[in-house]
Formats: structure tokens, C-alpha cells, sequence
């Protein structure tokens, strides 16, 4: 009998026993292609030599110091690679351990900044429905997803959601993508002028939106929109590319294919790729000059921040990439992987929308694809999806709740930046038939 509290109480799991490349070997010996990168982290795939290396060097020669006390080597290295490699802008790096930590040391970051620069009430956030942010508290609270907030809305705090840019639900007949674009972007106008621009502080978004609506990146030209329409209410732009961002869409910032730059950006998952837990939040020199201006100091912290081992596997993790070449492999990998999903979902009757960008790629399952009809949220498809994969040796990430946090399906791939063209058939088949599987045996 297990004594962990798991995050399913009635569910058995495999035990995992290793990692090879893009594998995991449990117990029993069974191997399971790792097709998510679990949720979007394990971009190197497992076991990666370079990495495990950077790592054992590290521990060795210093496992931790405090931040209170001591900077770090790596943590230094790591701040100077990512910042040159920024979009413009971005200039200091706050290390965290994780998406939820970064995601709340940007929001308390944004409230004091602007207390830094004599605007004390800009208190409000402003985020969109159907994004998903972190599971703490104020994470939680500045995610869309009502199925992930209901239980504990009680203890959250009021934060304004304007409409997702997802255009395969949202698009009328009538508009082009772009014109669809500009209209969702105008919601977050009203909704500054709703609040007073004077009462808001940031808004917060995800440039391609993952685990809740399946790599939905924006139509063109919104996130431009967005940045102007900040700009003109002085409100901070703060993009969460937690799962997006590190090269996942094929550029190692998921904005920079939107040509803009954020005010604040958090990253973490592919970050340090699962060889260790690290986020961080990177913000501009404006931001940075604010508290060094004014009481010198961000009234926030945690024991783990800026770990040297963490750091030194993040480090290394962005050495691999830049050196192998593999944010090129992602784009190409990532046009492979999406022509092998058209050609076997494309005609599918279940599937209504293949999407994404590079090796961060979505289908959108129904019930109909003319009326777009999703299947019943009882059916559980994207439960028995899952399954159906497990059993296959497949690991994909489907999550209910696309269309408002209980209805609709979808399943996310993000495979390891170092697979190769012909695990990207094996992947595909397996799919289908999980796919396939689950629709039969929820319509039965
Ligand atoms: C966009 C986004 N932000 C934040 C988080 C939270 O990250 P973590 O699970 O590391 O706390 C996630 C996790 O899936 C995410 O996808």
C-alpha cells in the first residue's frame, strides 16, 4: 500500500523506473514514448548525458547557498544567457522553482512596482478566460479555467477575464482571422476603462495558450494590439510562457513571432527540462531601475530561489540547445509532426482543429465538425484518450474543458526538441489509434 497522497486517489500508476531519450521505462519494463514532454517540460528528452553531468559537477562542488548571503555562479551564468537572448527590453532574472512561484513573484512584482513609482492604485489584473497560470492562489486566481478556480473561488482574489483569441470557436463568418484578432484584443480596452486605468496594473496571458485550450497560439497582429493598447493605460504586459516558451514553438521566446516585447515574462518547465525545478521571471531594466530607485529591495523571496543545481541544469540544458542546433529542429520537426497529424486527422470526423506551433501542436476533438459540437463532458473522453495511449506506451496530454472549463476536449503533444522524424510516424499511429479507441468506447 502506497502512503502518497497521489494526485488521483482511486487511479493506480506504473511505477517509473528510467528515462532513455525520448522513453520512460517503468518497473514492469514497458516503454512509453514521452509524446507531452509530460506537461511541456522534458524538452531534452531523458537521461541526456550533458545534462546529468552539469548536474552531478554542481551538486558537488556547491549544492546550495542562500540568496540571502551568496550569489551563485550558475545562477549568474544562467541570468546572463537568457537576458541576451531576451526580447528587448528584459533585463534583470528572478529565479523561482516553478510556473505557480514565478507566476506569483510577477504578480507581487507588478503591485509593487507600481507602489516604486507613486501609483498605488493599480492594484487590478486582468488575464483571459480559458488561461491557465499556476495552481497558488494568485495564480490561480489570474487563470480562466472555471473548472480549476470553482472549489476554492471563495478564497480568490478579483481578477477581470476578458475573451481568449481562439479562432477556431470565436471567429464569425463575417471577419477575417485578423479582424477577429483586433475585436478580442479591443476587450481588454473596455475592460481598462471598465476598471479606470488608474486601478490596473497588469495583464497577464499566455502567447500560445497550452494545457486549457490545446496550443492555441493568437491570430496576427493581436498581441500587437495588446502591447499598444498597454502602452496607452501604462499597464504592464506580462506573458506566461511557462509552457510555451524555451524554444517549445521554435523560437526560443514565444513572442518573439508576435514581434512584440513583454514588460515581464515568466518561463519555467522546459527551463531546466525536468533535470531539476526552476522558473524565473524575467523584467525589464524599467521595472529593475523602479526598485533600485525606490526602497531598493522586492519584498518577496524563497529558501530554493536562484538554487545553484537547478541553475547549473538550466544552464546546461540552454547549452544543449543552442549548441545542437535545436531550435531548428523544432521548427522542422515541428512541420513534420503537424503534416502527420493532417494527414491522419485531417479528414477525421472527430477532429475539428489541428493547431499550434513548432513541437507544441493541439487537436480539438467533437462530436461534429460541422456544428463543432464537442462530445458530452460525462464521457470523459479526454480521460479515456489518455488511457488508451498509456496502453499503447504513449504519453500525450489530453485535458477537458476547452470550450468554458467543462465541455470540450483536446490533446496536447509536445515531444522531446531530439526526436526524430520517425518517431514522429510511431507517435501519430499510436495517437490515431488511442484516439480512435476512446471515441469507440465512449460512444458505445
Ligand atoms: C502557462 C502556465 N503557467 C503556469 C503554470 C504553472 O507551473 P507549475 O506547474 O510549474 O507551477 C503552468 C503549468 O502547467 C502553465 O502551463
Amino acid at each position: 500500500m502506497s502512503h502518497v497522497f497521489h494526485r488521483h486517489t482511486r487511479s493506480e500508476y506504473p511505477v517509473a523506473d528510467r528515462g532513455e531519450g525520448i522513453h520512460i521505462v517503468d518497473t514492469t519494463g514497458k516503454r512509453y514514448i514521452d509524446a507531452s514532454g509530460g506537461a511541456a517540460v522534458s524538452c531534452l528528452g531523458h537521461g541526456h548525458p550533458r545534462i546529468v553531468e552539469a548536474v552531478r559537477e554542481q551538486v558537488g562542488r556547491l549544492e546550495f547557498a542562500h540568496t540571502g548571503f551568496f550569489t551563485n555562479r550558475p545562477m549568474e551564468a544562467l541570468a546572463d544567457r537568457l537576458i541576451a537572448s531576451a526580447p528587448a527590453g528584459l533585463d534583470r532574472v528572478y529565479f523561482v522553482s516553478g510556473g505557480s512561484e514565478a507566476v506569483e513573484a510577477a504578480i507581487k512584482m507588478a503591485r509593487q512596482y507600481f507602489l516604486e513609482i507613486g501609483q498605488p492604485s493599480r492594484t487590478r489584473l486582468i488575464a483571459r478566460r480559458q488561461s491557465y497560470h499556476g495552481n497558488t492562489l494568485g495564480a490561480l486566481a489570474t487563470g480562466g479555467n472555471m473548472w480549476r478556480r470553482e472549489p476554492f473561488d471563495p478564497l480568490l482574489m478579483d481578477v477581470s477575464h476578458i475573451s481568449p483569441c481562439y479562432a477556431y470557436r470565436g471567429r464569425r463568418e463575417d471577419e477575417t482571422e485578423a479582424e477577429y484578432g483586433l475585436r478580442m484584443a479591443e476587450e481588454l480596452d473596455v475592460e481598462i476603462r471598465r476598471l479606470g486605468p488608474e486601478n490596473v496594473a497588469a495583464f497577464f496571458a499566455e502567447p500560445v495558450v497550452g494545457a486549457t485550450l490545446g496550443a492555441v497560439p493568437a491570430t496576427e497582429g493581436y498581441f500587437r494590439r495588446i502591447r499598444e493598447i498597454c502602452d496607452e493605460h501604462g499597464v504592464l504586459l506580462i506573458l506566461d510562457e511557462v509552457m510555451c516558451g524555451m524554444g517549445r514553438t521554435g523560437s526560443l521566446f514565444a513572442c518573439e513571432q508576435e514581434g512584440i516585447s513583454p514588460d515581464i515574462a515568466v518561463i519555467a518547465k522546459g527551463l531546466g527540462a525536468g533535470y531539476q525545478p526552476i522558473g524565473a521571471v524575467l523584467v525589464s531594466g524599467r521595472i529593475y531601475d523602479a526598485f533600485r530607485a525606490g526602497s531598493g529591495f522586492f519584498q518577496h523571496g524563497h529558501t530554493y530561489m536562484g538554487h545553484p543545481v537547478a541553475c547549473a541544469a538550466a544552464l546546461a540544458v540552454q547549452r544543449v540547445i543552442e549548441e545542437d542546433d535545436l531550435l531548428e529542429a523544432v521548427r522542422t520537426r515541428g512541420a513534420r509532426l503537424r503534416s502527420l497529424l493532417e494527414e491522419r486527422f485531417g479528414n477525421h470526423h472527430h477532429v475539428g482543429d489541428i493547431r499550434g506551433r513548432g513541437l507544441f501542436l493541439g487537436l480539438e476533438l467533437v462530436a461534429d465538425r460541422a456544428s463543432k459540437e464537442p462530445f458530452a463532458p460525462e464521457l470523459a473522453l479526454n480521460v479515456r484518450v489518455k488511457r488508451e495511449a498509456m496502453d499503447r506506451g504513449l504519453m500525450c496530454y489530453p485535458m477537458g474543458g476547452t470550450i468554458d472549463g467543462r465541455r470540450g476536449d483536446h490533446v496536447l503533444l509536445a515531444p522531446p526538441f531530439i526526436v526524430e522524424d520517425a518517431d514522429l510516424e510511431v507517435i501519430t499511429a499510436r495517437l490515431g489509434e488511442a484516439v480512435d479507441a476512446a471515441i469507440a468506447g465512449a460512444i458505445t
